[in-house]
């Protein structure tokens, strides 16, 4: 592996970072504390190219590597987090998962305008009684020869009241527990599929997370994603991929709140000196600035693994798990370091440390990262 970044990974780093200061940053505060979806900011992602990084280019996207993905989804989420899980979703779940398992015609239907950002797309395999548990999918859809009826209800769904295509997870033959499962490619607006309201969350609050709900819905056939009874593999090959999207995600929230509170503990002074001149400051932001290193060598390592076409299960979800136990605990140490202005909004860490929580929630809680390492190293 080549520590040394392209002429090209330092480009897209330089856009990405260039995008977030003067396109992110800008409303950031206010987004957050109303819930403003960033309507605008994801037009001007998707004309960057930042919607379908890894997408082929004759499917509309940008063809890099998953380095550059890292790189760009690390400027991006330090600034706005919210934008970041946006573009994670479209780019590692929804059309990553599309373009290694979806037939010809329905990449030309469906991955070619998700990867140029025309539209925007949703994972969806949560459910009220299946979150971890993933493979207790109670969403059903049973076949009717040239479709299939989907019932069921699905909740925590990112970019749920945004995105226009949705790729569901349902039980086909409940009585083959995991290999019944199938995954399909949903439209909105289909007769039957119903989205609820927008939830309030403590984080990422300029994201959407709704309920989805089924009843008798119409699936074509043709919407399918791969033989018969591959959708559970084919959520777990998705989510193994989507790790890094939010390990990169964590790892910026982290970088963004340690280079505020550099800055920070450079500026202010008590008892004479910059409290960067007490140890007890400065030794946490070597933790701080080792960790974040850490950190981003695992994602990188993910990331190199999975341009090699190598199994990247095991170092998907070490990235996962340590990014997100390091974007917590910088952030809060971040907060720590502004002392009471790390309390209010226009600080930004605050928000940073609410944000920095769902990384070790989503795609996989922390426990379950362990669960899925642990059985990696036993094999
Ligand atoms: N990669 C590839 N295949 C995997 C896999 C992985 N990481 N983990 C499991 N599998 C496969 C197994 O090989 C097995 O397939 P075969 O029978 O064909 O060999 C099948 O999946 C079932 O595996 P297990 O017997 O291990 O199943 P389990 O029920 O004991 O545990 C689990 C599976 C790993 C805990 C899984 O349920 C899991 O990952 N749960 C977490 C769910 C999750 O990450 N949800 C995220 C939702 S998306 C999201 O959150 C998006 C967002 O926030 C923005
Ligand atoms: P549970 O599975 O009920 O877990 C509760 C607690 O028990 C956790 O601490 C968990 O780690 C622990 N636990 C459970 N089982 C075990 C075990 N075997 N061993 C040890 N500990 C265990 N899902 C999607 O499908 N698509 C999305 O786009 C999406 N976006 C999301 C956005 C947000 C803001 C949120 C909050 C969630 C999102 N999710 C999404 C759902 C997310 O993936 C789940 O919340 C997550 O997988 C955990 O499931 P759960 O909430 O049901 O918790």
């Amino acid at each position: 592996m080549d520590l040394q970044l392209t002429e090209e990974q330092l480009m897209i780093q330089q856009a990405a970072r260039d995008f977030a200061q003067t396109e992110l940053l800008p409303g950031v505060i206010e987004r957050d504390e109303h819930s403003i979806f960033p309507h605008e900011q994801v037009k001007k992602m998707a004309e960057l190219g930042f919607l379908g990084m890894m997408v082929d280019p004759k499917y509309g996207g940008a063809g890099l590597d998953s380095v550059s993905y890292v790189l760009a989804m690390e400027e991006i989420a330090k600034i706005d987090a919210s934008a970041a899980v946006i573009m994670s979703v479209n780019n590692s779940l929804v059309c990553a998962g599309l373009e290694k398992y979806c037939n010809e015609e329905q990449k030309q239907k469906y991955l070619v305008p998700l990867a140029q950002g025309d539209v925007i797309g949703a994972f969806c395999l949560s459910e009220p009684e299946a979150g971890s548990d993933a493979t207790s999918q109670k969403t059903t859809a049973k076949d009717m020869g040239d479709y299939y009826l989907l019932n069921g209800t699905k909740n925590w769904i990112t970019n749920g009241g945004n995105a226009s295509t949705y790729v569901v997870i349902a039980h086909t033959h409940p009585e083959k527990g995991h290999k019944g499962i199938n995954a399909f490619i949903v439209e909105k607006g289909w007769e039957g599929f119903e989205i609820g309201p927008k939830e309030n969350k403590m984080g990422i609050r300029g994201s959407d997370t709704h309920s989805l709900m089924f009843t008798d819905v119409k699936v074509p056939k043709e919407n399918r994603i791969g033989e018969d009874g591959f959708g559970f593999n084919f959520a777990m090959g998705v989510l193994n991929g989507g790790r890094i999207g939010i390990a990169s995600q964590a790892l910026g929230i982290a970088s963004g709140a340690y280079e505020l509170a550099l800055k920070y503990a450079q500026e202010r002074k008590s008892f004479g000196k910059p409290i960067i001149q007490h140890q007890a400051i400065a030794f946490k932001l070597a933790d701080m600035a080792t960790h974040i290193t850490a950190a981003r060598m695992l994602c990188f390592k993910a990331a190199y693994e999975k341009d090699c076409g190598q199994d990247i299960s095991l170092s998907g979800a070490m990235a996962k798990l340590y990014a997100s136990t390091t974007a917590m605990d910088v952030t809060t140490e971040a907060v720590q370091i502004h002392g009471g202005n790390g309390y209010v909004r226009e600080y930004h860490v605050e928000r940073m440390m609410r944000d920095a929580k769902i990384t070790q929630i989503y795609e996989g809680t922390s426990e379950i990262q362990k669960i899925v390492i642990s059985r990696g190293i036993a094999k």
